[in-house]
Formats: C-alpha cells, sequence, structure tokens
C-alpha cells in the first residue's frame, strides 16, 4: 500500500477491545502503518485474550501498550502523553462494555483513561451480537456518545461469531481506514467546498446486450475524489460503467451512458464550487437503440452502426456557469495519442477550462487501466507543466493542489 499524505507522520492511537473482531485490527494498525501513521496500540485485558501484543507491535514497530503499562513506575502519565499528542484515536472493536464505560467517564483501564484524557477526535467501531448492539442500555450510550461528537462507524450487517446474521459486525479495515481518512481531512483546506468528479467510460447501448465502451478503467476520477475528501470536500462522484469500490465519504451516482452522466453532471455542478471531469465519455451513440437484440443471418457479412453525437457535457456546463457562475473552477482532461499539447490546448479553449491535464493514452505505462500516469497540466494562461510518471494517487494529488490555487 502506498504512504497516504494525510496520513503520513500522523499519531493515531488505536484502541482494541476484547471481540473476536480484535485480529482484523491488527490489519488496520498494518494499513495505517504503511500509509505513513504512528500508531500506538492499547490493548484492553480482554483483548488480549483474543490478540496479544506482540502481534500489534510486529506490524506497527512499537511497542504495543497495555494496562500494565499505566502502571509502569519508569511511564509519566502515558495516558495523557497519548491522549495529548493523538491526531485520532480508533477504538476498534468497541465492545458494548467500553461503549458504557466511554458514555459514563468511567476510567479503568489504559483505553479508557486515554479517551478521558484525549482532545483529538475519537472513532469508534463497534463490534457485538446483534442483540447486545440492540439492547437499549447499548443504544442509550451510543446516543451520548453521538451527542458528544464521537464518529461511529458500523456495526455492519452480517455473519456474526455467533452465527447468527444481524447488526453488529465489524466494518472492514479497509474502510475504518477511509472513514478515518474523512476525519482527519474534515478541517482540510477544501471544508465546506462542494466538488463534483466524474469517472470512467460511458456504455452507449446498441442493443438490449451491446455497447459501444472505451478502456477506462476510473483509475484516475476515483483517485481524484479520494484526494478532494483527504482535503475536507464534499464530493460527489458521477461514475460511468466501472466497478471500483467507493472513497468513503463521497456521494456516488451511477451512469450508463453519456446523455445521463451530462445530466447528473450538469445537476450536481448546480451548487458545486468545481467540477473535476476524468471521465472518458463516448462521442457517438447509437441513433436508434434495437428493440431486441439484433441477429445475425446466414447473408449478414457487413453490418453498420449508424451513430450521433453524444452531448458535449463540459460544453454543457461551460453554458451553465455563463449562466449561474456555477461551478466556478472546470478541470478537464484529454486523452490524446498525438500532438499531445496543441489538442489539449483546442479543448482548453473550446470548453472554457480553467486547467485541462493532458495525458498520452498510447503509452503503456500511462493513461487507461493501469496504476500509473503520465500528464502534462495547461493552464487557462497556456503555462505548460509536464509531470514525471507517478503513481495515479500522485497525479491526483498534484491535480488537487492546483485546484486549491484556481480556487484562491
Ligand atoms: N468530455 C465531455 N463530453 C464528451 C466528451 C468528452 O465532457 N462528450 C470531456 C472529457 O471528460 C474530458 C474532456 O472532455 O475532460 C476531453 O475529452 P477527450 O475524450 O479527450 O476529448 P473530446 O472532447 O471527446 O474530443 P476528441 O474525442 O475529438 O479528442
Amino acid at each position: 500500500m502506498d504512504s497516504i499524505p494525510l496520513v503520513h507522520n500522523k499519531n493515531i492511537v488505536l484502541g482494541v477491545c476484547g471481540g473476536i473482531a480484535a485480529y482484523k485490527v491488527a490489519d488496520l494498525a498494518s494499513k495505517l502503518t504503511q500509509a505513513g501513521a504512528q500508531v500506538d496500540v492499547i490493548l484492553t485485558e480482554s483483548a488480549t485474550k483474543f490478540v496479544g501484543p506482540v502481534t500489534f507491535a510486529a506490524v506497527t514497530g512499537r511497542s504495543a501498550l497495555t494496562t500494565d503499562d499505566l502502571w509502569r513506575h519508569d511511564q509519566h502519565v502515558p495516558h495523557v502523553q497519548l491522549g495529548e499528542k493523538a491526531d485520532l484515536l480508533i477504538i476498534a472493536p468497541a465492545t458494548a462494555n467500553t461503549l458504557a464505560k466511554l458514555a459514563h467517564g468511567q476510567a479503568d483501564n489504559l483505553l479508557t483513561v486515554t479517551a478521558l484524557a484525549a482532545r483529538c477526535p475519537i472513532m469508534v467501531v463497534p463490534a457485538m451480537d446483534g442483540g447486545m448492539w440492540s439492547n437499549a442500555a447499548t443504544q442509550a450510550n451510543v446516543s451520548i456518545l453521538r451527542e458528544r461528537g464521537f464518529h461511529f462507524v458500523g456495526p455492519a450487517l452480517g455473519r456474526m461469531a455467533s452465527g447468527l446474521i444481524g447488526e453488529g459486525r465489524m466494518v472492514e479495515p479497509s474502510e475504518i481506514l477511509g472513514f478515518a481518512r474523512v476525519v482527519l481531512g474534515a478541517k482540510g483546506p477544501l471544508a465546506g467546498r462542494k466538488i463534483v468528479v466524474s469517472a470512467g467510460g460511458t456504455h452507449e447501448a446498441i442493443d438490449p446486450v451491446r455497447f459501444i465502451g472505451n478502456r477506462s478503467s476510473g483509475k484516475q476520477g476515483f483517485a481524484i475524489a479520494q484526494a478532494a475528501i483527504d482535503r475536507g470536500a464534499e464530493v460527489t462522484l458521477i461514475v460511468g460503467a466501472v466497478t471500483l469500490p467507493t472513497p468513503y465519504g463521497a456521494q456516488r451516482i451511477d451512469v450508463e451512458s453519456a446523455q445521463p452522466m451530462c445530466e447528473a453532471v450538469v445537476a450536481a455542478c448546480r451548487e458545486a464550487d468545481a467540477l473535476i471531469m476524468a471521465a472518458a465519455v463516448a462521442d457517438f451513440q447509437a441513433a436508434h437503440l434495437a428493440d431486441h437484440k439484433i441477429k445475425k443471418t446466414r447473408d449478414t457479412v457487413e453490418f453498420e452502426v449508424h451513430l450521433t453525437r453524444t452531448p458535449d457535457i463540459l460544453q454543457a456546463v461551460k453554458e451553465q456557469k455563463e449562466s449561474i457562475g456555477k461551478p466556478q473552477i472546470t478541470i478537464g482532461f484529454a486523452a490524446e495519442t498525438q500532438n499531445l499539447i496543441d489538442h489539449a490546448l483546442a479543448k482548453l479553449h473550446a470548453k472554457g477550462l480553467d486547467l485541462i491535464v493532458a495525458n498520452d493514452v498510447s503509452a503503456t505505462d500511462a493513461g487507461f487501466a493501469v496504476d500509473t500516469n503520465r500528464v502534462t497540466f495547461i493552464g487557462a494562461g497556456g503555462g505548460v507543466e509536464p509531470l514525471a510518471l507517478m503513481s495515479k494517487a500522485q497525479v491526483a494529488e498534484r491535480v488537487l493542489d492546483r485546484l486549491i490555487k484556481l480556487l484562491g
């Protein structure tokens, strides 16, 4: 996993309680560490019955703490130190017992005493039997904690350790990491900003089973959406035919073809500060959609599909911007296989963009489907900035840096 700039060098305290999901939290500790965080793990006594401190120390590279560390004579108020320096406290799995203690300010182990001392946001990831979760006592404790600003993630619906199906499963570590990014980024430079991002290719149907599509994987657009969330933006992600997991915190709208994508983008932009149009929109659609599957007959040797233009979404957004001033900033992409700069400049001007991100999609290490990209930024003033080959996540970071400057 790549280092995540938002998470890099952050102090994250990870409190682990006694539930079977504790074994999955070792994976979360590993993911946070790989993302660049300094992760201090605190285990409650019952957590150690499921996973030992050695496991967490091995994945974080730091010693994992238990309540015994509270009483060590060479430790000076470890709970206050941990609580003071933490950027985020995550409690996973959070048991009904620990939720009750937190709600009532009890502080009888290193985790609960650290939670009381903490000045940072606290994320709670409950996991327990469904009956324990829905119990009125637990729900009352949850309400108290929510009111105090604790961030709850889950629990999810699914199979629990008891074998029963219900609401009580801990959400998966990748989703907990996604939520942590929302919480850590909440006060970022794009806090309060609404950003629309489009991603993926569109499918233009010919008949009920066939379509015209393109090779776009959606990876660059999804990375941009995640980078915007990391900076505190409220993100609407409008997605063509792509099945990638939604970045936590994004409002996702799935569309199939260019026409509904145009309607969704224009509607979302009415309220938006910026649009980043990373989708690979088909330029042509079938003039007539066959009602039934087109059959080949013995004498069909040639077959013609009559095509008409799809709407140019950025043109539609430009017209809206001219009439209502929204979105303030528009960033487009240019997928080219020749004359990169000339073609991209022409698109920048024709579509009224503030910035265009041009990429040579014929290169094998950049563009469609791969995890890397080599792009050139061209600003409305004509400034050309070629970037080196980098991951799509890094390109996304750079696009967002430019957006923040453009928004002023
Ligand atoms: N785009 C759009 N509506 C379309 C086609 C493209 O809004 N119907 C957007 C893309 O999302 C991208 C930019 O326009 O941000 C440039 O897309 P690209 O496919 O490179 O160029 P086209 O405008 O389609 O022109 P051409 O196919 O002739 O290169």
